[in-house]
């Protein structure tokens, strides 16, 4: 028996060497010190041992269990003390890393140049005014002065929803919807997006427009001539040349389209200006009498002068961009460029 609790110790040690967690640690504990294990077997055994022998016996069972005992605590230390250095370890932060980049996102071309426009007319007084894109034929067309049979309506390749409902295909039915609601003074931009069944290196089918309208007495083609002048030099550059040149829209009369000196060229002729010198940049004119009937207006009091652009085209005029169809791929190669 002697000799078998000194084998124990052994034992004890050698299979020690093979844990490496606390789990098997404390399995391997109770299988030698525990309720049901080696040295409690050893202790019932007692009873086959000769008195005399028995209390040198007794204490060499407790010798022998607190030396494993001893052992397994130190092993736990060991063990517990690996487990700290290694969270430590894999938990060390390297302050010499280079950080991780986060890409920030960016106002989209189109939104920067009408977020500009739309400050300029807020500067001269201008109020921002909304429609529905989904429109009447009656706010699109009819009020317009664009009866149904109007050659005009052929200018506007008009996505249909039904006979009477289509997607507006300018920003003007918004004049209307403003004058019904409202009595002049009337000072109004409105921005938004327009539909036109088209599509090629100058249109999509979706794009934005910024419609201008101010009603008030003796309002003249002068104020008009004023308020654009100015508004182009403010987003092309002071001095540039601006030239009102004679046309036709079913709402205004008279009616004008405004030119800029070329931004490519600088006036020399180019591809871009067709060698003219100007770019065709929005078309104006003062409100037709016909209009402001259709919005129980009396012209023969007021007087009001009307506006529209594309801000697409601004855009790739301000920023030299030759295809319209870049600011809807949404290729961030192209977007970034303009942060
Ligand atoms: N609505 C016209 C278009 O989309 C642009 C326009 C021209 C608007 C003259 C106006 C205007 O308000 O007076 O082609």
């Amino acid at each position: 028996m002697q000799e078998k609790l000194e084998d124990l110790k052994n034992q004890a040690q050698t299979e020690l060497k093979q844990v490496s967690n606390e789990v098997s640690l404390q399995n391997l504990k109770a299988k030698f010190v525990g309720r049901k294990g080696v040295i409690t077997e050893i202790t019932k055994s007692m009873k086959d041992v000769s008195s005399e022998d028995r209390p040198k016996m007794g204490m060499l069972i407790n010798e022998v269990k607190t030396y494993i005992e001893a052992l397994f605590d130190e092993k736990l230390n060991q063990i517990k003390e690996e487990k700290k250095k290694r969270a430590i370890a894999e938990e060390k932060i390297d302050v010499t890393l280079p950080g991780r980049n986060v890409s920030l996102g960016a106002r989209h071309p189109v939104s920067q140049v009408m977020e500009e426009i739309v400050t300029i007319f807020e500067r001269m007084g201008f109020e921002v005014a909304e429609g529905p894109e989904v429109e009447t034929d009656y706010y699109n067309f009819e009020a317009l002065n664009i009866p149904k049979d109007h050659p005009a309506r052929d200018m506007q390749d008009t996505f249909y929803i039904s006979d009477d409902v289509v997607l507006r295909t300018h920003t003007s039915p918004v004049q209307i919807r403003v004058m019904e609601k409202e009595e002049p003074p009337i000072k109004i931009i409105a921005p938004g997006r327009v539909y036109r069944c088209d599509s090629d290196v100058s249109h999509t089918p979706m794009f934005h427009q910024i419609e201008g309208l101010l009603v008030d007495k003796n309002v003249t083609f002068g104020d008009l001539k004023g308020v654009l002048t100015e508004f182009l030099r403010l987003v092309f550059g002071e001095g540039l040349g601006v030239r009102f040149r004679p046309s036709f829209f079913p709402f205004t009369e008279p009616s004008a389209e405004v030119d800029i000196e070329c931004v490519i060229c600088g006036g020399q002729g180019c591809r871009v200006c067709k060698d003219s010198g100007w770019l065709e940049i929005l078309g104006c004119g003062m409100v037709d009498p016909e209009v402001f009937k259709s919005v129980n207006y009396d012209p023969e009091v007021y007087s009001g002068f009307a506006f529209g652009m594309g801000i697409e085209r601004i855009t790739m005029l301000k920023f030299g961009i030759n295809d319209i169809r870049l600011f809807f791929e949404n290729d961030v190669r192209f977007l970034r460029q303009f942060v």
